[in-house]
């Protein structure tokens, strides 16, 4: 079988900061000696003290700890913000573009930014947000999302982004699960030309809370919200009350900067905690080299800020850089499918990066949504969040990219901070649907699923685990190191597994295969089917529920629900759709069942275990491949299964 290449161009090449021999010798020299490597490259970021101790990390299960640069002390915002002033003050920082596009976009430059970002860390001073509390961010993508983070990190208080599309319920279990003493919200949110009530689902959230949580209000479109007196502030109102000047607190290299819950196998979500010192140092340096970003670049990743590629890929690592960092609040098709090349072409994208999701999504729509665009402006492209299949990846690269634009497809995660796996556009030669070779100082290994044994041939297949640590890596989850140890290090002794599933082939590039898992990967977002079945069983009238994925032509995965009703209830249609809302209610649209079957029974072993794998198995039409089924229970409820097959085709 060939396979097609696509090596990088004489011409990109020659202008990228690294080609093939920098990336060998480069990787040779971080995986030989990590210390000497990683104290060379943690001089991009200023330090107020510099550390003299690299690395000290330990990924023995029972006794798991991973510090970088610990006796370091820097500010995360002034290294984003405050640094760059001397050189770029009038530079645009951040380009807006807002859910409208007959509504004006904003340049907002470094110093506006400093001075936005001063302004609002005094105010989180005057609601007696002091260093090491925590700060919940419950905002749509407006400038204000990215004054609050910096706002935190420069007082040293530790945020929380909650994504805007979760519900109440979520929201409050998020602000209960890190104590916040505040939340940050606006009182509506544009979005694709609906509004989403966001000062609401906060009231809801913190309804029957009893610590006095207070909210910061930011007013987006002056729509009304009912207000608690005494514990809801306006931002614009307190921003004219203090001074823009606001010193940045002295942190230590190891203080979290930021919690982010994702969700994992087993129970609710975890809030993963984030270093500030080798986090940014991470963040930095991947978005230089995987992005081949040069100065002067406009750099636009569509994530949400309420997702890790937001934090690490819109605010954090472009900032850090000095980079023009563009901040979208709409959705890919409003007004129409056309929409993210007219923002290209407005403003003259160079760097361009996106889910495999909303590719396929937009591909359907056909060409000429794309055609209309000038976007000559375009030099690289981008993917995350999950594999992308060759069909899309070539549609990207011959239409979106006009056979011009390499494309990276980065494998990472919450966890990992940034980049892992990915090409590095001046360097690599791409094969559509691999994330090819490690960045810096990542050693991946491909483990026996099985027996945990590392394979050492090179073409290999099984789970993907990582040797050794990098800066960039989670440090623990908030209030639960056991549950960090027992999460990514216990399964498979001396690594931290990923939880996914990879092939490596002849030339050592790792082929992502998705979730060894129960997480699911909906349009790009992690969801725990565990999740998902709580939420189930909390209505009345469910008894049981099991959730698999199922593949979906474009969200990649879907939402398949396995429903036994309790006993007397009728499987009607008005009650799939009951459901269905249910979980939105419960999650947020995200987390909404895409397919329920009734199921009057469940396949468990004699144990009462239920077997997940026929389940799957059914989900994804596969029925000669449900293995042995003997040693259920009861062996025929599979049968039936299959007969109510949803969708069956
Ligand atoms: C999946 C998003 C294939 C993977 C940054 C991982 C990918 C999970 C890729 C993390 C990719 C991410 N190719 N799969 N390029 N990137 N994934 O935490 O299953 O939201 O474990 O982080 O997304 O999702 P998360």
């Amino acid at each position: 079988m060939t396979e097609t290449t696509y090596p990088p161009s004489a011409d990109f090449k020659a202008k990228a900061h690294i080609d093939a021999d920098t990336y060998a010798s480069m990787y040779k020299a971080s995986v030989d000696d990590p210390d000497a490597f990683w104290a060379d490259h943690a001089k991009r970021i200023d330090w107020i003290k510099p550390f003299t101790k690299v690395k000290d990390v330990n990924f023995k299960f029972g006794e798991v700890s991973i510090k970088w640069f610990e006796d370091g002390t820097l500010n995360v915002a002034a290294n984003c913000v405050d640094r760059h002033l001397a050189t770029r003050a009038d530079q645009t920082a951040i380009i807006w573009e807002p859910d409208d596009p007959k509504d004006d976009a904003l340049h907002i430059t470094y110093r506006d930014l400093h001075e936005q970002v001063g302004r609002m860390a005094n105010v989180l001073k005057s609601l007696g947000i002091k260093r090491g509390d925590r700060v919940v961010i419950y905002l749509p993508m407006i400038p204000e999302a990215a004054y609050a983070m910096l706002a935190c990190a420069r007082i040293g208080a530790i945020h929380s982004i909650v994504f805007a599309g979760f519900s109440p319920d979520a929201l409050g279990a998020r602000v209960n699960g890190c104590d916040a003493k505040l939340v940050i919200t606006a009182d509506t949110a544009p979005r694709g030309g609906r509004k989403t009530k966001l000062k609401d689902n906060v009231n809801q959230a913190l309804l029957h809370d009893t610590d006095d949580v207070k909210c910061l209000v930011v007013r987006r479109t002056g729509d009304q919200v009912a207000w608690r007196r005494d514990l809801d502030f306006w931002w614009h109102e307190e921003a004219e009350k203090v001074s823009a000047d606001c010193p940045p607190e002295e942190m230590n290299a190891e203080d979290p900067l930021f919690i982010l819950y994702t969700s994992g196998s087993t129970g609710q979500p975890k809030g993963v905690v984030h270093s500030s010192g080798g986090y940014l140092v991470f963040a930095a340096m991947t978005q230089q080299y995987t992005f081949d970003y040069h100065d002067g670049d406009i750099f636009w990743c569509t994530a949400d800020v309420g997702w890790v590629t937001g934090h690490s890929y819109i605010i954090y690592g472009p900032l850090a850089n000095g980079a023009t960092t563009l901040m979208f609040e709409g959705v890919p098709t409003y007004p129409d499918a056309g929409r993210f090349w007219a923002v290209c072409e407005k403003h003259r994208v160079n760097q361009f990066y996106t889910a495999p999701t909303a590719l396929r999504a937009l591909m359907g729509q056909g060409n000429s949504f794309v055609e209309g665009y000038d976007l000559s402006s375009l030099k690289l492209l981008g993917t995350v969040g999950e594999p992308i299949n060759p069909e899309a990846w070539n549609w990207y690269n011959d239409v979106v990219g006009q056979g011009r634009c390499p494309i990276v497809d980065t494998w990472w995660q919450t966890e990992t901070g940034g980049h892992l796996i990915t090409p590095l556009p001046g360097a690599t030669a791409t094969k559509p649907g691999s994330a090819t070779l490690p960045f810096f100082g990542v050693q991946p290994v491909v483990l026996e699923t099985e027996s945990g044994k590392e394979i050492t041939e090179t073409e290999a297949s099984g789970v993907l685990a990582i040797k050794d640590s990098w800066p960039g890596q989670m440090r623990t989850v908030w209030g639960d190191h056991d549950r960090f140890q027992a999460t990514y290090f216990q399964q498979y002794k001396g690594y931290y597994f990923s939880g996914d599933g990879c092939r490596r082939d002849a030339d050592g590039y790792y082929w992502i295969t998705g979730r060894v898992d129960d997480v699911i990967n909906v349009s790009g977002h992690r969801m725990g089917t565990a999740e998902v079945e709580s939420a189930l069983v909390a209505h009345a009238k469910v008894a049981e529920a099991a959730v698999v994925g199922y593949p979906h032509d474009i969200k990649g995965q879907g939402i398949y629900a396995y429903v036994t009703l309790m006993t007397g209830e009728d499987p009607t249609e008005e009650l799939r759709k009951e459901l269905s809302d249910w979980v939105r209610h419960e999650i947020g649209p995200i987390a909404k069942p895409d397919l329920i079957q009734w199921a009057p029974g469940l396949p468990k072993t004699r144990s009462g275990k239920i077997m997940r794998r026929i389940l799957r198995k059914i989900a994804e039409n596969e029925f000669d491949a449900l293995g042995d089924t003997s040693t259920l229970a009861d062996p025929s409820v599979v049968d039936q299964l299959i007969e109510n097959r949803m969708n069956k085709g």
